[in-house]
This record gives structure tokens, C-alpha cells and sequence, in this order.
């Protein structure tokens, strides 16, 4: 038996059941689950919409590629122009985050002609070779260089820093929440001073939505808040319930210059991972996801502030939108993570110092009260272990 390529620390729990917020361990023990696979989970475990979509497409097309119609296909198109912003009205449909971005940054680079990408401190944007040239993290980048492309990479939230995007810049990628590199918030005066130095220079500005968007921060796009409209907009993780999918959107104008054999995918668009999509969507809508994260967020964010005033000052700070949240601390945070976990409790880190839970939108405020519970216990037996 092969063993698995350790790249990130094994967590040590075998999962053998996941429903709604909970996954259970081989012995039964249930776990709150607020990492829910790096974020993908936000719909919840077995999302009903997700899995009835599922089953019935399983008893028709399970293979087929998108240059052949179906009905899969129309219904996914469908739900996501119900959501999608109306200028970006092209969609191609992949398996992950990384390859979306690739093709942002491919099709960004052959449009414009130019070979330079901006992106910022603390930016995430996966780990394939031109994804990861525009990601910042050093830890990541280190050994993989030369990359395809050279990346200004601007700090984050700057406006004044935006100077330095020129005409030599093909495309300015850029989320507006930033996941990885530790739950930082764009502003709004940077978001539209950002676009409108895309327009200046003739770069496209790329969003990418894959952690922040599909409802998880409030708003189905999270970028929609600053009234900003991006060229190419990128989606992944929660979008297909936890079913690998993931889709970059286009405007018409480059749209209207796509060369037949530019791109492709083999598994792309697959009808199973275009059913995970419709019921993803049909989740979305029906069950007000957004409207929900904004909600219990609120309430999950100042109980997080009330902790972070009591924590003996181990707590630098608590951020976030809706149900993506960080909570920077003084101390190294993966000793914080396994606490929580012995404690029943799955979460996420950002770098070395910030705890990041992704919580699914459907937890309850008893969820909530528990999660507080076992955080401030564990935050205390750290204080007083001198976890530091
Ligand atoms: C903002 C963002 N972009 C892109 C990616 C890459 O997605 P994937 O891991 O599905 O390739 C991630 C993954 O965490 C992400 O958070």
C-alpha cells in the first residue's frame, strides 16, 4: 500500500461519518466541524440539494464533456447566471481553485499581451505554477522559481501602492477577503481605487472568490459590497457543496476573443460536478445561505470579542466577514488547533498566529455557544501552560 505525500501535518482522527456541521470520529465521537475541508464544506456535510442532484445524475450522464449539450449542462448555466454578476456572462467550468486562476491568468496574458501580474501581501492563490507565482507566502514559493510570469506584488490595502501598477501589467489579481495569508478585509476605497487603475492601464482585474465568495462572508460575491466589476471573476471550494468544481467568469469583451483549442479540461464541467453546481446553487438560494452567514456571523464574531477582551491579552485581534473568520493571536496557533480538536472541535489556521474557522452557514447558536466554550478553556490552559 502506497502512503500518502505527507505535505501538511497529518491531523490524527479518522473520520468515518459527516452530516450537516458534525463529522464523527471511528468511535462515534462527534466533532463540530468548523475547517469543513478547507472551506469547501460551507453548504454543510451531505447538503441535501447537493445530494439529491447528486443521486439523480448519477442515474443518467455521469461522463461527458461539455462540448457535447445536456441537460446537466443548460441547468448549470442557468443557476449560475441567477447569481453571477450580469457582465460576466461566460463561465468555464474546472475541478479546483488553482486551475480557474491559471486559466485567469493565461487567458489575462494572451489578451493583453503583456507578461507581468500584480498581486499582494498575504495573497493566496493555490499552488500550480502560475497560481503560486502570484501567491505572496515565501514557505510556499521557495524552491519552485523560476515561475511563468513575474509578479509585482503590492502591499495589500494600499492605495498609494496602486501607483506602481503600469502598462507593462496584464492582470491585478486580488481577493477581497484574503483566506490564507490570515483574514485580512479589502477596503472599499481599495477596491475602487484598484479598479480604477485596472482601467487606467488597460490591466484586467481578476477576483478571486474561490475561499470568500459562493455566500460564506454575507454576500453571494463577497467583492459586490464595493460595487466593483471585475474581468474575471474565480470561484471554487463551497461552490459545489464539497464536490471538486470550480469556474472562472468572464466579461464579454474577452469572451468575444476566445481562440478555438486556447484551453481545455478533461474532467472539466463534468455532469456530476455540474449537478453538484445546480443543487449547490438551488442550496443558495432557497435556503437565504448568504442572509444566514451574515447572521450567525455576527453573533459568532462578538462572542469571539468578548472572549478576546477576557484572554489575558493573548488575543491581538478578531476579524472577518460573515463565516470566515480569524482570530489572531500572541501565541503560535497550532497547539491552540489540536486543544480544540481534543476538545470536539475542527478548525483551520492561517499562517503561524491566526486560528481561521470556516464554519458552515447552517450551525446553530448552540453551535456557537460551544465553540466558545472550549476556546476560552483552551485559550486559559494556554495562558497558564505558557504555550507562548
Ligand atoms: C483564494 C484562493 N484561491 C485559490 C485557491 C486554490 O484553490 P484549490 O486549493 O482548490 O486549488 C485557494 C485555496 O485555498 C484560495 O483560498
Amino acid at each position: 500500500m502506497p502512503s500518502l505525500l505527507k505535505f501538511a501535518a497529518p491531523r490524527g482522527l479518522k473520520v468515518s461519518r459527516a452530516e450537516g456541521q458534525y463529522v464523527w470520529d471511528s468511535s462515534g465521537r462527534r466533532y463540530l466541524d468548523f475547517h469543513t475541508g478547507h472551506g469547501a464544506g460551507f453548504l454543510g456535510h451531505r447538503n441535501k440539494y447537493v445530494i439529491t442532484r447528486l443521486r439523480s445524475q448519477m442515474e443518467t450522464v455521469n461522463c461527458l464533456s461539455p462540448i457535447f449539450d445536456s441537460d446537466i449542462l443548460e441547468e448549470a448555466l442557468k443557476s449560475l447566471g441567477r447569481i453571477l454578476p450580469s457582465h460576466l456572462g461566460h463561465v468555464f467550468f474546472m475541478n479546483s481553485g488553482s486551475e480557474a486562476v491559471e486559466l485567469a491568468l493565461k487567458i489575462a496574458r494572451k489578451r493583453s499581451g503583456r507578461k507581468v501580474y500584480a498581486s499582494f501581501t498575504g495573497g493566496f492563490h493555490g499552488r500550480t505554477m502560475a497560481a503560486l507565482s502570484v501567491t505572496h507566502n515565501q514557505r510556499y514559493r521557495q524552491g519552485f522559481e523560476p515561475f511563468p510570469g513575474n509578479t509585482l506584488f503590492l502591499p495589500f490595502n494600499s492605495v498609494e501602492a496602486l501607483k506602481s501598477i503600469d502598462e507593462t501589467v496584464a492582470a491585478v489579481i486580488v481577493e477581497p477577503v484574503q483566506g490564507e495569508g490570515g483574514v485580512h478585509i479589502a477596503s472599499r476605497e481599495f477596491m475602487r481605487a484598484l479598479e480604477e487603475r485596472c482601467r487606467e492601464v488597460g490591466a484586467y482585474l481578476i477576483v478571486d472568490e474561490v475561499q470568500a465568495g459562493f455566500g460564506r462572508t454575507g454576500l453571494v460575491w463577497s467583492h459586490l459590497e464595493h460595487g466593483v466589476r471585475p474581468d474575471i471573476l474565480v470561484a471554487g471550494k463551497s461552490i459545489g457543496g464539497g464536490f471538486p468544481v470550480s469556474f472562472a467568469a468572464f466579461s464579454d469583451e474577452i469572451a468575444s476573443r476566445v481562440e478555438e483549442g486556447e484551453h481545455g479540461s478533461t474532467h472539466g464541467g463534468n455532469p456530476l460536478a455540474l449537478a453538484a453546481v445546480v443543487g449547490g446553487v438551488e442550496a443558495l438560494e432557497r435556503e437565504s445561505v448568504p442572509e444566514t452567514a451574515a447572521r450567525i456571523g455576527e453573533v459568532l464574531a462578538s462572542q469571539l470579542r468578548e472572549v478576546a477582551a477576557e484572554a489575558g491579552g493573548v488575543v491581538r485581534e478578531v476579524r472577518g466577514k460573515g463565516l470566515m473568520i480569524g482570530v489572531e493571536l500572541k501565541l503560535r496557533v497550532a497547539p491552540i488547533i489540536t486543544r480544540l480538536q481534543e476538545s470536539g472541535l475542527l478548525a483551520l489556521r492561517s499562517g503561524l498566529i491566526v486560528l481561521r474557522i470556516l464554519p458552515p452557514y447552517l450551525i446553530t447558536e448552540g453551535d456557537v455557544e460551544f465553540f466558545i466554550s472550549v476556546l476560552r478553556t483552551v485559550l486559559h490552559q494556554s495562558i497558564e501552560g505558557g504555550v507562548r
